[in-house]
């Protein structure tokens, strides 16, 4: 890619931050000021489907992360990168943000989008098996994103489902895609975290308020930071649970070699914190439940005058609004990045990635 074609700060942004809002956005052109993505490393995920953090090495985030920041700063649409591709969004779980930002993602790429808001009005409604229904999307689209209640359901669908699966959030399992949008945001936050740490650079101490066995934003967010470990001194799991990783999250930090530790006591860890990673809803079973919804933050919080939070969201009352105009707020750059990092997957997915221009 020729990135003298791109203006690291043009004129004007794609995206304003929020009218009168002191939140953080950090300025995506940090993040390919120096070096532009790589997009021969991107085409290795054409045509796969995304269903864990696992899948990830932390060149790959990095790389779609820095695609993210170009998209970011500029009007991608007129270079028509998904024309002609149709996305299915097959929701038969509730969502904001994520069939919303997908959903912007694809149309703002000049592909089409088939939404399904609701499993409801599918053949689920009459009994259908995902299995079923995988096979017809594979006549009507290119591509399909999913969430749905059941953590086998990525299994299910894949049986007979032949175009890329993203898997948009799968029970209590993952929500890749979501660590995808939160490193995006810790990467644009810190750009030196995409490159190797140099030897005198501080460590970032990770505190996680919740449990990452059972929160799949959670536990993806923390699979991701795995491959971020040179930068990281410590994670630090504030949770109501005695063992709050579960079997195969524990495996993964054991393997990382990570220094990591489990408390129930906030007070003793909050003031050490860089980044706080906050989440109280989780599907347990066949419903939401809330959990760690003890650990609350607010502006009076003793944070660290520099620390960031990031939240998956939707809130309740653990992350309260008089955060939302305090620089500790990252949560809003999280969710509206989204979309771009989403786009950046989308590109490499679809084969897409020689439309950007400049290429
Ligand atoms: N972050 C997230 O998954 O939000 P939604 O449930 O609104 O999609």
């Amino acid at each position: 890619m020729n990135s003298d074609k791109l203006d690291p700060n043009p004129a004007t942004p794609f995206l304003e931050p929020p009218e009168g809002s002191d939140a953080t956005h950090p300025e995506p052109g940090g993040l390919f000021a120096e070096t532009p993505p790589d997009l021969e490393w991107l085409a290795q995920l054409k045509g796969r489907s995304i269903l864990s953090a696992r899948e990830f090495d932390s060149r790959s985030v990095c790389e779609l992360s820095k695609l993210a920041a170009i998209l970011e700063k500029i009007e991608i649409a007129p270079y028509h990168p998904l024309d002609g591709k149709i996305a299915v969004t097959a929701f038969f779980e509730a969502s904001t943000r994520t069939r919303i930002s997908f959903e912007s993602a694809v149309l703002r790429l000049d592909g089409k989008v088939i939404s399904i808001p609701d499993g409801t009005v599918t053949g689920q409604a009459k009994g259908e098996s995902l299995q079923d229904i995988g096979e017809m999307f594979n006549a009507y689209c290119d591509l399909v994103i999913m969430r749905h209640t059941d953590t086998d359901s990525p299994e299910r669908i894949l049986e007979n489902l032949r175009v890329p699966l993203i898997n948009a959030g799968n029970g209590s399992g993952e929500h890749p895609t979501q660590a995808l949008a939160d490193w995006y945001a810790l990467l644009k936050w810190r750009p030196e975290l995409a490159a190797p740490r140099s030897g005198t650079a501080p460590k970032l101490h990770l505190g996680i308020l919740g449990t990452p066995g059972s929160m799949r934003a959670v536990k993806s967010f923390l699979l991701m930071a795995l491959l971020f470990k040179d930068h990281i001194a410590r994670v630090t799991v504030i949770s109501e649970m005695a063992d709050p990783f579960g079997e195969d999250v524990t495996k993964d930090l054991a393997e990382a070699g990570i220094d990591y530790c489990v408390s129930n006591d906030v007070r003793e860890f909050l003031p050490q914190l860089d980044v706080i990673y906050m989440n109280s809803i989780a599907f347990l079973g066949d419903s939401y439940r809330t959990l760690d919804s003890r650990y609350k933050l607010d502006s009076s919080s003793p944070l660290k005058p520099e620390a960031v939070i990031l939240h998956p969201l939707a809130r309740l009352d653990e992350l309260d609004t008089s955060l939302d105009k305090t620089p500790h707020n990252l949560y809003f750059s999280q969710a509206h990045g989204a979309v771009f990092v989403r786009q950046a997957l989308l590109m490499a997915v679809l084969d897409r990635l020689d439309r950007l221009p400049g290429v």
